[in-house]
């Protein structure tokens, strides 16, 4: 989590420079931030509580420099408070860390550097960082002195540190994504690209258990045996508007009317692509579809459709879980990961794990150069652009055309999957429009005081019920639960009472029946019915249309839900792209 971000070069204004790239990381962490500017002999320290978008430029002038790092918390260890935003320093403020991450064995190097007399201002696992390296300073220079010091640190991390009058940034990676971007005779070093965007499209990854010291070139180095290692340059080719909000007020809604394009872009692959894969599916002994959050429900929808389209059973394990299956993997295994980010920390370890038992690695995510897309023996990009809003949206339906498609080619039909997906696109695109938008604004009206609400679904809907609650759950603050209609008759019903809201996900064919069954024994209960269907039902007290896509229906329905938990955000002034706690690429376990 957290987003670090640091500059070296000839701009006269590092600190403000830096301030305005971590703008853009916002999205990774926003419980405060700092930046630690070099003045010659000592260090400049800012830091604040709260978001660096409300860091006012005209009220707070820092002084000339050329050399800054800077950081956007997400607390893991010690409360919001100043004195645990980052950067850390050393005792005299010589030497200053941005870090993120957890530094697993902290206690035991605290421990430490306390005997030796060092004293520590803060709650955090990151402030050994910098006294450790002060502590190697004593006998040796910084560069050496930082290289020994990130030798000793457990868990996974990425860590930037400076020291006053030294022209050189060092920056390491173990487990957190770090990216170099080269200028013109300057350098930057962020934990995600947006940061540096608008100055330069050259950039150098670093790969797991690296460091790269930044001076007057980029110097890269194994951190376990210090051996300097070969690295290329990298031509990205993002579009700095698509990481901006234009118009719109907030990312979320921008990105969830992007779905009007998205659709078509994830399915623009190359067919031999998406043959190739397929027949690694048939050829696996076992499946397993691995992914967090919003991607392990989109998992789950998969299972649905593999088995729908491809009669083909696929396993579906949330990352955090997946090593406790580990004893299921053969070499033959495939297991195919799914990541927005590509960063997600729980669903990195499900990769290494499988790589330790042998099996293929295929990953589906949308950022191209991240740890997940470098680390598979295939990966496939979803192409939905930068998603910024912390509540995945547009990546969420790109991932699940991708594998719809997958499931088609899976059946040799993938022309007859290709095509339900275009139509499935141009549907959503009418589906789009202002006046769909005020009826589910109209909706969020009249739900927006309830404390409760539940969404039900069956079948691949049900895998959508969940995805539903997670939407409106993180947006909108209001408790949301997803269930499989079938289920709520075995004890969430008796949560049910006069006017409950209770979103009902139907589609057409053998499931209808079913889930309208489910939905009136939730009305007979007093629940205020939301239907989401291609047509009105005599059960509803409120009707969202979709169109009638067929297995493609999880794509369509869960678009309406996405809008609905924006509104709700919107109307009970919480801000939908930051949510409170949370972040974007969860890289802590
Ligand atoms: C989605 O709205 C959530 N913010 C979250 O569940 C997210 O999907 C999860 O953390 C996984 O992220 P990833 O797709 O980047 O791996
Ligand atoms: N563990 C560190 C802290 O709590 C870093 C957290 C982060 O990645 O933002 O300060």
């Amino acid at each position: 989590m957290c987003g670090i971000f640091a500059y070296l070069g000839p701009r006269k204004n590092a600190a403000e420079f830096v301030i305005h790239g971590l703008t853009k990381l916002e999205y990774r962490g926003y419980d405060s931030w700092g930046v630690a500017y070099d003045e010659g002999i000592k260090l400049g320290i800012y830091r604040q509580i709260g978001k660096i978008s409300d860091y006012d430029p005209v009220k707070t002038k820092f002084p000339e420099s050329t050399m800054a790092l800077g950081h956007s918390r997400w607390a893991t260890h010690g409360g919001v408070t100043v004195a645990n935003a980052h950067p850390h320093t050393n005792s005299d403020s010589t030497i200053a860390i941005v870090h993120n991450g957890i530094i697993e064995n902290f206690d035991e190097l605290k421990k430490e550097l306390v005997d030796k007399g060092y004293v520590f201002k803060s709650q955090t696992d990151s402030e050994v960082i910098a006294h450790l390296i002060n502590e190697y300073c004593k006998t040796m220079d910084f560069e050496k002195a930082a290289k020994e010091a990130m030798k000793r640190f457990e868990g996974r991390y990425a860590v930037l540190a400076m020291k006053a009058g030294e022209r050189k940034i060092i920056a390491a990676r173990r487990g957190s994504p770090l990216i170099v971007g080269i200028g013109n005779n300057e350098y930057f070093v962020a934990s995600d690209i947006p940061a540096f965007l608008e100055y330069t499209r050259k950039v150098m990854y670093l790969d797991d258990n690296q460091l790269v010291v930044l001076n007057n070139g980029t110097h890269f180095f194994d951190i376990t045996t210090g051996k300097p290692v070969e690295k290329r340059v990298v031509e990205i080719n993002w579009k700095t508007e698509s990481a901006e909000k234009g118009n719109f007020a907030h990312f979320m809604i921008k990105e969830i009317m992007e779905q009007k394009d998205t659709i078509y872009r994830a399915i623009n692959q190359e067919d031999s692509e998406i043959e190739k894969i397929a027949e690694e599916i048939k050829k696996a002994y076992g499946t397993f579809l691995i992914g967090c959050g919003t991607a392990g429900k989109v998992c789950l929808a998969a299972e649905y459709i593999f088995a729908k389209v491809a009669k083909r059973h696929v396993n579906v394990v949330v990352g955090s879980e997946f090593p406790s299956h580990q004893d299921f993997l053969k070499e033959k295994s495939l297991v195919i990961a799914v990541s927005q980010s590509g960063e997600t920390a729980d669903t990195l370890e499900a990769i290494e794990v499988a790589k330790k038992k042998k099996s293929k690695v295929l990953s589906i995510v949308n950022v191209e150069g991240s740890t997940m897309d470098r680390e598979s023996d295939y990966s496939l990009h979803i192409k939905a652009g930068p998603e910024k809003a912390v509540a995945s949206t547009k990546a969420t339906t790109s991932q699940i055309a991708i594998l719809t498609l997958l499931a088609y080619a899976c059946d040799g039909r993938l022309q007859e999957g290709k095509t339900l997906l275009i139509d499935t696109a141009g549907k959503i695109n009418d589906m789009l429009n202002p006046r769909y938008e005020e009826h589910i604004h109209a909706l969020a009206e009249k739900i927006q005081h309830h404390e409760s609400m539940y969404v039900i679904g069956k079948a691949v809907n049900y895998a959508i019920a969940l995805e539903a609650a997670i939407k409106l759950q993180e947006v909108s603050y209001i408790h949301a639960e997803g269930f499989a209609g079938g289920e709520l008759k075995h004890g969430p019903i008796a949560l049910i009472s006069e006017g409950t809201p209770c979103i009902v996900l139907v589609s057409n064919g053998d499931t209808r029946t079913d889930i309208l069954n489910n939905a009136r024994e939730v009305k007979a209960r007093g629940g205020f019915i939301i239907g989401v269907a291609p047509q009105n039902e005599e059960v509803f007290d409120y009707w969202i249309k979709v169109p009638d896509v067929g297995i493609a229906s999880p794509i369509v329905n869960i678009i309406p839900i996405q809008l609905l938990a924006y509104h709700l955000a919107v109307l009970r002034q919480n801000n939908p792209d930051m949510p409170r706690n949370l972040a974007k690429s969860v890289t802590v376990k």
